[in-house]
Parts: structure tokens; C-alpha cells; sequence
């Protein structure tokens, strides 16, 4: 939740509650790096029975040992206390230390600033166990260093690399005190009206379960209780990513192979990564809410794939089953809630009210919890277990050990060199380029420009907004006034304006931003566009920078029309009309429709590039670095294809254009504007046909081969990507589905060898019955550099 949805929910409490007065199996998550992931990671495991492996026996045996012996000396209050999460109150948190000083409170959210947690947890420590707090936050790009929001990472195709990115994310948040961070979000979704599509990997279950797992590795280390690793949660479990029509919170429903192929991949694998919690989401699967689904959150997250660690409601979410009509009273949520599985309730504080000026808490269970478990509707065994796996998250993160993880002066780890490094280097791989070709009468493409142009106008409403240019999910805490210092700031920031300036110290730039997204303009104003269009005039080329605001996507910004916002279209259009070169970048937080800048001579998708992202369009727009960022989720031509993937069914009557009884439509072609995998490099790329080494069967692994050769005349990188289609199943497979990938840098003309190892875990599915299996083809299997139809030659076999 954003601060500014915080603000809004802290200005309107809506409910009635008083204050509050106020795991059989611990399969530990302390884990285990399984095999090292790299951009060739073949993820999407079988599906495995009972607990997974965990960390050493002896560790095991001596949390369990402890955990029992705290059980046993709590209270059922004291209990009911470790499975609530409180923010911040607004009484200068008074509240909050006292219900810590009580063991009311188990976990706190949202509270910041080293000091403020040193406090809460000083208060924690008298209570009358002195079980410490765990202090969470949505960490979810960034803590001071703010790097590519999560799709602009996922576009790298460089799961190490993003990795570096939650380990420095790690570095910052642990400085604070925060030791556990509410990311990754790993819900696939195929539909850019969800404006969450911006916090996660895209579409494909593939390259998101290769993301998820990396982004709880960078988050966790293989020990989170270590200085600078923090607890990660995976979110939300599960497909929230699938709300009907795009809206926000909506219902999903969809079949069990679905769930199982597309939706469910990701969250799998970060459970197998050894992620700390999963967090239930808001939407209802199939008709039951989530946070009340036993299906998901014990049957499958604990009985099939032996998950050991805590669960977390959504904020607020289980005094939500009563506004849902499934729970008919608080007690009732709490019942339902903690049956299914859920263990930690997010029960948030909101704003003062009533004559006392109380803040209003909005728990269920340790209001009603004990109630519940007099009249037997929830066992000691239930509320046990619950405990347990509250109580082991602590150990785990080392809060018994060292209940102050913050260090004295934690800004000595916030935005250092290498930290800001790493975000220009994501940045820089996160960049795709969608269009290149050459301006009228030229001779080579628009980009790379040169350095040593002599006059380069900038225009645009993103192109010098330190702000929006993060994007969303900023972190609570981080101070936006100094980010609109701008460059030079606190924070360091660097515009796309700043990065022309300094790459190309020599040019006269100017900035016209022809509008601006502020609250008195919104850019739906063309006064400022004939400004824009002199200047494009007067300069050798033109970068027009626009997007959405950084409000336009994140929690609860689902747009029904995702074209370009406002006159923006217009704004390109002045400064096409000058016939000078210009090239268009954009910053926003999900695939947009924009066929009106399919002829754009030059256009580079941006997303939200974080701190450094000026230096890294620049990097890009001058050729310093090529453009290697690859689509994760597919661009449609309109609205009206959504939802859109690459890894479609296929029907009886495939497109034909010639044939009007074909699957299409009568006013677009079936294919996206810009396809999954897809992004353009300044150097041109040959991939041959995969080659398979030894021979594939239902059971063991084989070697795939595919050499790919940079056949233009300057160094460059791509990612080789692997897609597989299955034939004669007993339930119809995807039309292509990722299998592998590989980003790959070469020197002009030079090729080189990439090897992939497939398994069963690649060559079978999950059937009607949510069971895997493999199944014996015929496969065929090819190599390129986008899904896009027509690329790669395919190589055919079977399994015996
Ligand atoms: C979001 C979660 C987030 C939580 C805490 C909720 O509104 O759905 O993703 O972790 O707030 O901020």
C-alpha cells in the first residue's frame, strides 16, 4: 500500500471496531540456494509432496525446542497478541508502544525510521514475555536507491541481476530496522488494465518463476537473520493477477489447469527458493475469498508443497470476508481466516476516532479469537500452529538474537556507489527498444544518437520529474520533497534532462516540457505545445519523454483505456509536425495501446527507471550501452484484445485472413502490437535451430544447443529464448510456452553457444485434475529472440 493510499484510508475509517483491547510441521525456510539461478534458469518445478527440505536438523531442533517451550508460558491473549500486525498510531504511536509493552501485537507494519522502531520494539521487549516485534514494510523497488519498478526489471531478463537489486534493497530496509519485506509480487497477469501489472513480472509463468526466485535469494541470502537480508513474502496467493475485467480487487475464476500452469508457477517457486511468508490476496478463486481459502492456503501452499513457513493476510483482509457476505460477523471472519490458514492478520491501525480519540484497530483475531476458541470453533491446535509459525519467522530473522537490527547512522548504506551501480545497470538492461528506423532521407537509424550532436531539444512531462519517475511503490519514509530536489539531491535522482546534459556535455539542450502532470495541468492542456514544437525546430533532434504518472498504475489504479493519457499524443504529434528527427521515450507502469506510435522513427520503453534512470536512457539514446530489454508482457493494438498473452490455446479454427469463420476479429489482427520477448538491439542477431543432446524422455533431463550469432557490425546483447508446443495431449497446451532463456553479449560477428537443460518439469503440465504429467508428444522445440509468430525453425521429437 502506498503512502498515498494509506493517507486516504487513514482519513476514512470506515468500521466499528473498539480497540482491541487492546504448524505441525516446521519445515523452516531458512534455505538453501538450490541449484545457482541464472538467466538460463529452468524453473517451474513438479509439483512435490510433503514438506520440502529445510535448513540444517540441528537448527530445526533447537527453534522447535524454543518455540515450544514459549508456547507453553503464553497466555491465549498473549497468543492471539503474535498473530496481530499493527501500523503506526496516530497518537505519536503512544498506542502502539503500549499495545507492544502489553504482547498485544506481534508484528508491526509501515512504521519507519530507526528510532521509531527502536522504540516500539524497547516497549515490546517489557512486555511480559519480551517476545520481540517484526518490523515489515512493502519494500517492493527500492528503499533509498530506487531501482526499475518490478516489470521494468522483469524486462531485463537477468533474474541475477535483479536479485543484486533486492540484496541492496536488503541493505537499506535492515539499516532502518525493517527485516521483513512485503515483495516479490509474483501474480501473472495478461491483462494491462490492472494497474498492478507495474509490481510484477509480466505474463508468463516462466520467466516470473525465474524472477520470483531470484528476488527472495537478493531479499534473503541463504540465512535472513544475517545483518543485511530481510524475510520476503510472496504475494498475493494466489492469481490475483486475473481480476475479471482488469479491476481491481475483482473476482477471479478459472479452471484448475489454468491455475496450475499460468498462475500458480511463480508463487511455487518461491516457496521452493525458501521465501519466509505468503501473503493470501483480497480477491475471491472460484467463489471463495482468499483469505479464507483452505484449498490454497493449506492444501496446496502447505500439503502439496510442503511450505514451512508464516502466512499474512492482505491489509485488512479478513475483517473484509464480512464486507464479501462470507463471514457473517468479525468472529466469523476470524474463524474462517485462521481455519484456512491464515496466520498473521494485517489488522492495521486506522485514524483517531471517538471522544477518547482511540485509534480504531481493525482486528479480528485478538478480539475475537478467544472467544472462538471457547466455544471450540477454532482449536488450541489451530491457534498453536499459528503461533508456531509466527514465532519461528522471529528466530529465523535473528530478532531474539538481535531484536535492534538498525545501525546507528543507517544512511551510510542508503544510495552508496554500488548501489547506485546496480540500479543504472538494471536500468540500463531493463530499457526495450520498440521502434528504429531511419528519419526521412537518412541513411541509418534514428538511434544511437551521436555525442557530439550539436542541439537537443527535450520536451515532455516525465522528462525532468525526479518523482513520477519512480514510479509507484515508493516506500513509506522516503522523502519525496527531497527527490524533487532533483538532481544533486538527498537522493540523487537523475533525470532524463540531467543524463542528456551529462552525456553529451557539449550539445546546447533545451527543455520545453510542453505540459506537466501537476495538479493544476494534468497535460490536458495544448498551450504549451507550439513552445515545444520551436524548440524541436530549432535543435537537430528532439527526445519527447511521456507516459503515465507515476498514480497511474500500482494498487487501485486499474484503467479502462490505456492509451497514452491526455493530450500527450498530441504533444508528439507538434513535435513530429517540425519533420525533425525525434525519437519518443516512455515512462509508465503497464503495456499501453499506442498503434498511433507504431511509425514512430525511434521509441523506447522506459517503464518508471528508478534513481539513475536519466543516466541510463542516456546510455541508451547514445549507444554507450545496447538496448537488450526484452517485453514480459505483451503490448495490445486495443483494449478490445484483452486478455492478451503469447501462450495461448490454440482452436479448431486457427486466424486465417482469408477465411471470415476463423478465430479473429473483424477490426484487428489477432497478434499484439508489440509481443512478448520482443525488443530491438542496434546490432542484428541470427539464432539457429535448437540442436538436442541426447535423448528426451518422461524422466531425465537433456541438453538443448542454440548458437546465436551477432551478425551486424557493432557489439551488442540479446536473450535467446526457448519455446516449446506439445501436440496429441490429453488437455490442448499452449500454442508456444517459454521453456529457457539466455541473455547473451557479443562482439560484432562473433557467435556463441548456448546450452539449456530441459527435464519433465519443462515437457510436462498440470492436467484438469491439478495433477503433472507427462505426456509424449510429439514437441516442437525452437529458438529466437521474441514469441512473436514465425520466429525460430523447429526442431520436432517425442518421449517414449
Ligand atoms: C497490498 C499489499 C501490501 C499491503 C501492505 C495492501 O493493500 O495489497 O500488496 O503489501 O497493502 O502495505
Amino acid at each position: 500500500m502506498s503512502e498515498r493510499i494509506a493517507a486516504a484510508v487513514w482519513e476514512k475509517p470506515r468500521r466499528r471496531f473498539g480497540l482491541g483491547a487492546v504448524l505441525a510441521v516446521i519445515g523452516i525456510a531458512v534455505v538453501l540456494l538450490v541449484s545457482g539461478l541464472s538467466g538460463s534458469s529452468n524453473a517451474a518445478p513438479a509439483r512435490r509432496r510433503g514438506p520440502k527440505p529445510t535448513a540444517t536438523a540441528a537448527q530445526q531442533r533447537s527453534i522447535n525446542t524454543k518455540v515450544n517451550a514459549l508456547i507453553a508460558r503464553m497466555s491465549v491473549q498473549q497468543k492471539f497478541g503474535q498473530l496481530t500486525m499493527a501500523g503506526p498510531t496516530p497518537d505519536n504511536n503512544v498506542t502502539l508502544e503500549n499495545e507492544a509493552r502489553a504482547g498485544d501485537i506481534g508484528s508491526v507494519l509501515d512504521l519507519t525510521g530507526r528510532d521509531n522502531i527502536d522504540a516500539v520494539q524497547k516497549a515490546a521487549l517489557q512486555s511480559p514475555l519480551g517476545i520481540p516485534l517484526i518490523f515489515s514494510l512493502d519494500v517492493i523497488h527500492g528503499y533509498r536507491t530506487m531501482f526499475p519498478v518490478p516489470i521494468g526489471e522483469a524486462s531485463t531478463w537477468d533474474p541475477k541481476q535483479v536479485g543484486q537489486d533486492e540484496s541492496a534493497s536488503a541493505d537499506e530496509a535492515t539499516a532502518d530496522g525493517i527485516k521483513w519485506t512485503f515483495n516479490p509480487m509474483v501474480d501473472i497477469s495478461r491483462d494491462p488494465r490492472w494497474g498492478r501489472v507495474v509490481e510484477g513480472a509480466g505474463e508468463d509463468p516462466f520467466l516470473g518463476s525465474a524472477i520470483a526466485a531470484a528476488k527472495v535469494r537478493g531479499y534473503q541470502g541463504n540465512d535472513f537473520s544475517a545483518p543485511h537480508k530481510m524475510a520476503a513474502t510472496i504475494k498475493h496467493f494466489g492469481a490475483y493477477g486475473a481480476p475479471v475485467a482488469g479491476r481491481e480487487y475483482n473476482t477471479v475464476d478459472m479452471s484448475t489447469q489454468q491455475l496450475f500452469n499460468d498462475y500458480l508457477p511463480p508463487y511455487k517457486a518461491a516457496v521452493d527458493a525458501g521465501a519466509a511468508t505468503v501473503m493470501s490476496s483480497f480477491n475471491s478463486l472460484n467463489g471463495v475469498p482468499n483469505t479464507a481459502n483452505p484449498y490454497l492456503l493449506t492444501q496446496i501452499l502447505r500439503d502439496e508443497w510442503g511450505f514451512g513457513g508464516a502466512t499474512v493476510s492482505d491489509y485488512q483482509a479478513v475483517q473484509e470476508l464480512e464486507e464479501f457476505g462470507y463471514a457473517s460477523d468479525g468472529a466469523d471472519a476470524a474463524r474462517l481466516a485462521l481455519t484456512a490458514g491464515v496466520n498473521i492478520e494485517m489488522a492495521v491501525t486506522l485514524g483517531p476516532t471517538g471522544p477518547a480519540n482511540n485509534p480504531v484497530y481493525n482486528d479480528t483475531y485478538y478480539q475475537y479469537g478467544p472467544s472462538m476458541l471457547r466455544s471450540g470453533k477454532i482449536t488450541m491446535t489451530q491457534l498453536n500452529d499459528a503461533v508456531r509459525h509466527v514465532l519461528t519467522l522471529k528466530y529465523l530473522a535473528g530478532m531474539f538474537s538481535n531484536p535492534y537490527p538498525g545501525i546507528a547512522n543507517p544512511s551510510t548504506e542508503w544510495l552508496t556507489p554500488q548501489h547506485l551501480a546496480t540500479a543504472r545497470q538494471t536500468a540500463d538492461e531493463s530499457i526495450v527498444l520498440l521502434n528504429n528506423s531511419n528519419p526521412p532521407g537518412a541513411s541509418t537509424p534514428t538511434l544511437p544518437l551521436s555525442t557530439s550532436t550539436s542541439s537537443i531539444a527535450v520536451v515532455g512531462p516525465l522528462a525532468d520529474d525526479p518523482v513520477d519517475q519512480l514510479g509507484p511503490d515508493v516506500p513509506i519514509g522516503y522523502d519525496t520533497s527531497a527527490a524533487a530536489a532533483g538532481s544533486g539531491g538527498s537522493d540523487k535522482i537523475v533525470t532524463v534532462l540531467d543524463g542528456i546534459k551529462k552525456a553529451a556535455p557539449n550539445a546546447n539542450v533545451t527543455y520545453t516540457p510542453g505540459c506537466t502532470f501537476t495538479p493544476t495541468d494534468t497535460c490536458n492542456s495544448t498551450s504549451g505545445f507550439a513552445a515545444a514544437a520551436t524548440a524541436a525546430s530549432a535543435a537537430d533532434v528532439t527526445v519527447v519523454v511521456v507516459g503515465e504518472p507515476a498514480s497511474d498504475s500500482g494498487e487501485a489504479s486499474s484503467r479502462s483505456d490505456i492509451s497514452l493519457p491526455e493530450q500527450q499524443d498530441a504533444l508528439i504529434q507538434a513535435v513530429a509536425g517540425t519533420g525533425k528527427p525525434y525519437v519518443v521515450v516512455l515512462m509508465n507502469g503497464r503495456p499501453l495501446t499506442i498503434p498511433e506510435l507504431a511509425s514512430t522513427p525511434a521509441l523506447l520503453e522506459a517503464w518508471y527507471p528508478g534513481t539513475t534512470g536519466g543516466d541510463a536512457v542516456a546510455d541508451i539514446l547514445f549507444g554507450k550501452v545496447d538496448p537488450s530489454g526484452k517485453l514480459p508482457m505483451s503490448f495490445p493494438r486495443n483494449v478490445g484484445q484483452i486478455p492478451i498473452s503469447y501462450n495461448e490455446l490454440p482452436t479448431g479454427r486457427p486466424y486465417d485472413p482469408n477465411n471470415k469463420y476463423t478465430s479473429k476479429y473483424l477490426d484487428v489482427p489477432n497478434t499484439p502490437q508489440y509481443a512478448f520477448g520482443y525488443g530491438l538491439s542496434y546490432t542484428t542477431f541470427s539464432i539457429s535451430s535448437p540442436r538436442i543432446v541426447g535423448t528426451p524422455s518422461r524422466t531425465g533431463t537433456f541438453r538443448v544447443n542454440a548458437t546465436i550469432t551477432n551478425t551486424g557490425s557493432m557489439a551488442g546483447a540479446d536473450v535467446v529464448q526457448l519455446y516449446l508446443h506439445e501436440d496429441d495431449t490429453s488437455i490442448l497446451q499452449p500454442v508456444e510456452k517459454l521453456e529457457g532463456f539466455k541473455r547473451v553479449s557479443l562482439a560484432a560477428k562473433q557467435s556463441k553457444t548456448v546450452t539449456f537443460t530441459l527435464g519433465p518439469q519443462n515437457l510436462g503440465f498440470y492436467n484438469a485434475e491439478g495433477r503433472f504429467v507427462v505426456e509424449p508428444g510429439p514437441f516442437k522445440l525452437w529458438a529466437g529472440d521474441s514469441s512473436a509468430v514465425g520466429t525460430g525453425t523447429p526442431t520436432t521429437f517425442t518421449v517414449g
